[in-house]
């Protein structure tokens, strides 16, 4: 497997006015082509930082990191696609425009993004509701559109910041399944952050366990389920082990 991400101890720094702020310290870390990798850390420890370097919307201080062949850093825009924990859709545009906004944003869009959008929206059940306006779907559904936006402009990097954080329980276990089949079917390398371990464990192939701030990595382990995941997982002895493996991190944090 090839690396897609590469990150060479990585930190960032905010400087405010009350004085510096260390929000991520020494992160080294590779994410190979395809994969999922998911981390897991307590607040304020520079998750969204992280998220927000990788997209190039945040440069980070110190150490080095590469996304494909390019440098991160220097405002380029860069080869992602973000879903948030918020849909944030436009709420005066329909569905299918909502999707297809990253592509809007930089030129006019073509029959065959209209394509590629309507193919997102069908393959998370949403093709009925390509007209419709944000506020005439449910906050699920609201979240499904959000990722056919991320994914529209084909980037090689699919990023996820807490996307169901939002939701209860029984759309959040359906959307993971969705996501899992969604990975699978495109093929994409995934970043998932969340509170939630079980999410983390149910979703990813490896998941990176960061300590409270200044963030470092703790803890990068496997999850050796394989690719296609089911609910009924998450009822295994081996899923409970993991879990409770990676909580204890955060237990000995609290202390
Ligand atoms: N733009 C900013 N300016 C100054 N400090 C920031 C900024 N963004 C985040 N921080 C600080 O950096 C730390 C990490 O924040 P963040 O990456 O949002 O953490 P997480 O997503 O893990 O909750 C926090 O202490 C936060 O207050
Ligand atoms: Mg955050």
């Amino acid at each position: 497997m090839r690396p897609l991400v590469e990150l060479d101890h990585l930190g960032k720094v905010y400087s405010t006015r009350t004085g510096d702020v260390v929000a991520l310290q020494d992160v080294s870390l590779t994410i190979d082509e395809g994969e999922f990798v998911a981390v897991v850390g307590p607040s304020g420890c520079g998750k969204t930082t992280l998220l927000k370097i990788l997209a190039n919307l945040e440069e980070h201080t110190h150490g080095v990191g590469i996304l494909g062949a390019k440098e991160l850093g220097g405002g380029r825009s860069s080869d992602v696609g973000m879903v948030f924990q918020k849909a944030t859709l436009l709420p005066w545009l329909d569905i299918l425009a909502n999707v297809l906004l990253p592509v809007t944003l930089e030129r006019r869009a073509t029959p065959a993004d209209k394509e590629t959008a309507l193919g997102l929206l069908r393959m998370v059940g949403l093709e009925d509701f390509a007209r419709k306006r944000p506020n005439e779907l449910s906050g699920g559904m609201q979240q499904r559109a959000a990722i056919c936006r991320a994914l529209v402009h084909e980037p090689s990097l699919l990023l996820m910041d807490e996307p169901f954080g939002a939701l209860d329980a029984m759309t959040r276990d359906a959307l993971n399944v969705e996501v899992n089949r969604i990975w699978r079917e495109t093929h994409k390398t995934a970043v998932l952050i969340t509170h939630s371990i079980p999410e983390a464990v149910f979703l990813a192939e490896r998941v990176i366990v960061m300590s409270p701030r200044p963030g470092r990595i703790v803890e990068e382990i496997s999850i050796p389920f394989g690719k296609e995941r089911t609910l009924e997982l998450m009822g295994t002895a081996e899923f409970a082990a993991l879990c409770a493996r990676i909580r204890r991190h955060f237990e000995v944090s609290a202390a």
